[in-house]
């Protein structure tokens, strides 16, 4: 496939600082990075250097303090956080280490939670959240408390709470952190499917051995990016589309090269 496809994420010369004065920390460090429709990209590198603070700005729940960021090719670093709320709820599912489910309600109510932001009525928003909870072959514990649960099911709640609303973006912050090997392998099994369904997956990581799942590792060091590699040689991945002034036209340099 060679069509051009507009980057999903883009985010340029992107800097967060933290604090004042003395004080002061730059988390992200005039950060470039691309991201296309489609992409499973892995984010490593040691603690505290900045994996989350991309994340959380990426995902809006944070703004950066300069730089750009084109989400779906339109500039939202300076959004209201009103409109940030709303791009949010439509275009990003969040999951978090630590499955962030509100305790004292149900499964099923956890997952219908965010289409309160829709409008929809109760009974709608527990039909929708029932639908996406079968898929993850939870249905029969619709009605448990999440202390009621495994730490695996709970992830995987939580994974369906993520797309109960049909985010293009999902945006996972150690999602296996807290699991054992075994729902590690559950919930990347599911993370892998929703991939295949077309969705773009950015996930940040300790454990080097679930990159296997990705298509593109970045290793992050002080708030920039130390490397960048691509992991899949798959021909169906969309390639970016390049700077106008560096379109050409006529014949590729490549093949007017063989000819001699
Ligand atoms: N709200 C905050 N106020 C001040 N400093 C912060 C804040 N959040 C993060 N930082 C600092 O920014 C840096 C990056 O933090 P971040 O949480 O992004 O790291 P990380 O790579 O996710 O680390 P870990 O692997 O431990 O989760 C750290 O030095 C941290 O202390
Ligand atoms: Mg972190």
């Amino acid at each position: 496939m060679s069509d051009k496809v507009q980057p999903i994420i883009e985010l340029k010369q992107l800097s967060k600082r933290y604090g004042v004065g003395d004080a002061e920390y730059l988390a992200l460090k005039d950060l470039d990075l691309t991201i296309l429709p489609g992409e499973f990209v892995m984010v490593m590198g040691p603690s505290g250097c900045g994996k989350t603070t991309l994340l959380n700005v990426i995902g809006l729940l944070d703004r950066s303090t300069s730089g750009q960021y084109l989400l779906d090719g339109r500039s939202v670093e300076r959004v209201s956080r009103h409109k940030q709320a709303r791009l949010r709820s439509q275009k990003i599912g969040f999951i978090f280490q630590s499955f962030n489910l509100i305790p004292r309600l149900t499964v099923i109510e956890n997952v219908a939670l965010p289409l309160v932001y829709r409008g929809y009525s109760k009974v709608r928003r527990l039909k929708v959240a029932s639908n996406v909870l079968k898929r993850f072959h939870l249905n029969e514990r619709e009605y448990y408390m999440p202390w009621q649960m495994s730490g695996g099911q709970n992830q995987r709640v939580a994974i369906a709470r993520a797309l109960v609303n049909n985010p293009s973006i999902i945006l996972a912050d150690e999602p296996t952190g807290n699991l054992d090997s075994r729902s590690s392998h559950i919930v990347m099994e599911e993370l892998k499917e929703i991939h295949e369904q077309g969705n773009t997956i950015v996930m940040v990581t300790h454990n080097a051995s679930l990159t296997t799942y990705a298509t593109r590792v970045i290793n992050m060091l002080d708030g920039q990016i130390d490397t960048d590699i691509k992991t899949t040689a798959d021909e169906d991945l969309p390639v970016a589309e390049e700077e106008p002034k560096k379109k050409r036209r006529g014949r590729p340099k490549k093949s007017a090269e063989k000819r001699s």
